[in-house]
């Protein structure tokens, strides 16, 4: 038995699984550059306070699920639960209020919240996200909204829905606060404690309540007490939306987890599952950056959820292979023709062919044995013969034909169709 293992909700990301992750991560880049996003690259770790003041003391992320530790000078540090907050503290530490407003923003990130694991749920996760700063403007929101929904379509998802809504501001929502306690009271009996416990400090987390779905439905909609700003936000998100073909389902239950969102909220969640299964989810924050002791700064961006979007993936059968097979795969007989096969094998990887050497004293049939296994299209040949010829025996391993070829041109005519010569 091995002594130790992964810790629990950690998990390793093999070479086989690698593909999913390089694939998901491309598409993030090719597109957040494509909508003018730059690349970002917060700690690992913060000062506990940040995630306290911007995800908000009450949530269950910050009361439950933090990593939080002391280290060896006393201060207190939590590794990141999310990256809006790093992104945000970034913005205003580096004076980025004094560049061209809005600043775009996004990351690749892996995450840490101390969660119950199970599937799609882990302790370390990891996001990509992207942030917009410093402007109010509908038209940000549906740029920010539709570069999610493409992002989606680029992975290749089917049957995704795009739930959106609006919780207007903090002014407004007092308001909207009471009708949903009004609404409530003769029903707590029908909710869960945890949200029975949540009624009067967040009442709005009582509409993502499991317990009773068809009393959630029937509660007020935070769109119905909008302030009169926060409304024509919202009808000119709408139309934004409709105009940039990007399908989306008011859905009034909608309600986030983190403190920090104002006006838009919206997931993105595969067709058949519940909010448990959202796969990436965003929203506006106006207020976060005031919070955090910076001039008033609206903004608005998205998260998704890498472990959950590859899951999607491997459900819906999109399949991507891993190619890690040599080009040629060196092997020798005799000490002598090994010395060469070690100096050929660098000089082939020098020129920019991938190639894998025969290791120990294993015999000739066992190294082809071994060449085919890795995949490589090629066996190097290096025996007495070829040293006093100097030249090597290159096997085509899928046709099982073979030639011989000079040492000085081997890599010429190993170097795959079309793949310039190397780099490096
Ligand atoms: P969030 O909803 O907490 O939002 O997380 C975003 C996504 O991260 C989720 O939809 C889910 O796909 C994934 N996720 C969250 N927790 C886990 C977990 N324990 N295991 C696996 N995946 C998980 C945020 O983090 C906000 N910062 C999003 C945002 C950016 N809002 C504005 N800008």
């Amino acid at each position: 038995m091995p002594k130790f293992r992964a810790p629990r909700g950690a998990a390793d990301i093999l070479p086989e699984e690698q593909p999913y992750w390089d694939f998901v991560s491309q598409q993030v880049e090719r597109l957040c550059r494509l909508y003018g996003y730059r690349r970002i690259e917060p700690p690992l770790f913060e000062d506990v306070g940040l995630f306290e003041r911007s995800v908000g003391a009450e949530t269950d992320i910050v009361q439950k699920e933090m990593y939080t530790f002391q280290d060896k000078g006393g201060d207190t540090l939590a590794l990141r639960p999310e990256g809006t907050a790093s992104v945000c503290r970034a913005y205003l530490e580096h004076g980025m209020q004094s560049l061209p407003q809005p600043v775009r923003l996004y990351y690749l990130l892996p995450m840490f919240r101390y969660e119950r694991p199970q599937a799609g749920r882990y302790r370390q996760f990891h996001q990509f996200g992207f942030e917009a700063i410093g402007e109010a403007d509908a038209a940000l929101d549906a740029e920010v909204i539709d570069l999610s929904w493409q992002l989606y379509r680029a992975f290749g998802l089917k049957g995704l829905r795009l739930a959106l809504n609006s919780i207007g501001t903090p002014e407004s929502r007092p308001r909207y606060h009471e009708a949903l306690r009004a609404y409530y009271q003769p029903h707590l009996g029908q909710v869960c404690p945890d949200c029975r416990a949540r009624f009067e400090r967040a009442p709005l987390r009582l509409l993502d309540c499991k317990q009773d779905a068809a009393l959630a439905e029937a509660a007020p909609r935070s769109l119905d007490y909008l302030d009169g700003e926060s409304a024509r936000h919202f009808q000119q998100l709408c139309r934004y939306l409709d105009g940039l073909d990007v399908p989306y389902t008011l859905d009034h239950r909608l309600v986030r987890g983190l403190d920090y969102y104002t006006r838009t909220v919206y997931e993105i969640q595969p067709a058949q599952e519940g909010s448990q299964s959202t796969i990436g989810a965003g929203g506006r924050y106006d207020g976060l950056i005031q919070e955090l002791g910076g001039p008033p700064t609206p903004g608005v961006g998205f998260a998704g959820g890498m472990e959950r979007i590859i899951l999607n993936l491997k459900r819906q059968g999109v399949a991507l292979a891993a190619t890690a097979a040599p080009r040629a795969f060196v092997a020798f007989v005799g000490e002598e023709a090994k010395a060469v096969a070690v100096r050929v094998t660098g000089e082939l990887r020098r020129a920019g062919v991938a190639a894998a050497l025969g290791l120990g004293d294993r015999s000739l049939k066992a190294q082809l044995r071994q060449a085919s296994a890795t995949g490589a299209a090629y066996a190097v040949i290096l025996g007495a013969d070829e040293l006093a010829a100097g030249a090597a025996t290159v096997r085509d391993l899928a046709q099982a034909t073979q030639e011989r070829v000079p040492l000085g041109t081997l890599a010429e005519r190993l170097r795959a169709p079309g793949s310039g010569p190397s780099s490096l």
